[in-house]
């Protein structure tokens, strides 16, 4: 594999960027959500905000919003399709290699962007649990 190919996104990373799933559109308040979970990436300078509703201590739905780039908007996305009907515990084990494995493979100096949306899920659930 040449240099060049290493930025060489999958079909389904180029159909979760342009088609985000669970992407809060709009208003925060537009969300009925439980907690909200904050990070910012410290390698790129990148935010992510994900908010989730909690019923009988599954995610029963969640919406994210970020100023990151197109590996974390896809990343992101599979993220949020992973996490949804799990329980909390299951969500924290969803790992960067999850989510790489979902999206057929992420550049690898992108790796770091998978990182931002299950740190953004660890920090809601982290709140959730302390306001419970
Ligand atoms: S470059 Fe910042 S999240 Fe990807």
């Amino acid at each position: 594999m040449n240099e060049g190919q290493d930025w060489v996104y999958s079909d389904i990373v180029k159909e979760h960027f342009m088609h985000p799933r669970n992407y809060l559109k709009g208003n925060e308040n537009q969300f009925e959500y439980d907690a909200v979970g904050m990070v910012g990436n410290p390698i790129c300078g990148d935010q992510m905000r994900m908010y989730i509703k909690v019923v009988d201590d599954k995610i029963f739905d969640i919406r994210w919003k970020t100023y990151g780039c197109a590996s974390a908007i896809a990343s992101t996305s599979a993220l949020s399709e992973l996490a949804k009907g799990k329980t909390l515990d299951e969500a924290l084990k969803i790992s960067a290699k999850d989510i790489d494995n979902y999206l057929g493979t992420l550049p690898k100096h992108k790796f770091h962007c998978s990182v931002l949306g299950h740190e953004a899920l660890a920090d809601a659930i982290k709140k959730y649990r302390e306001n419970s």
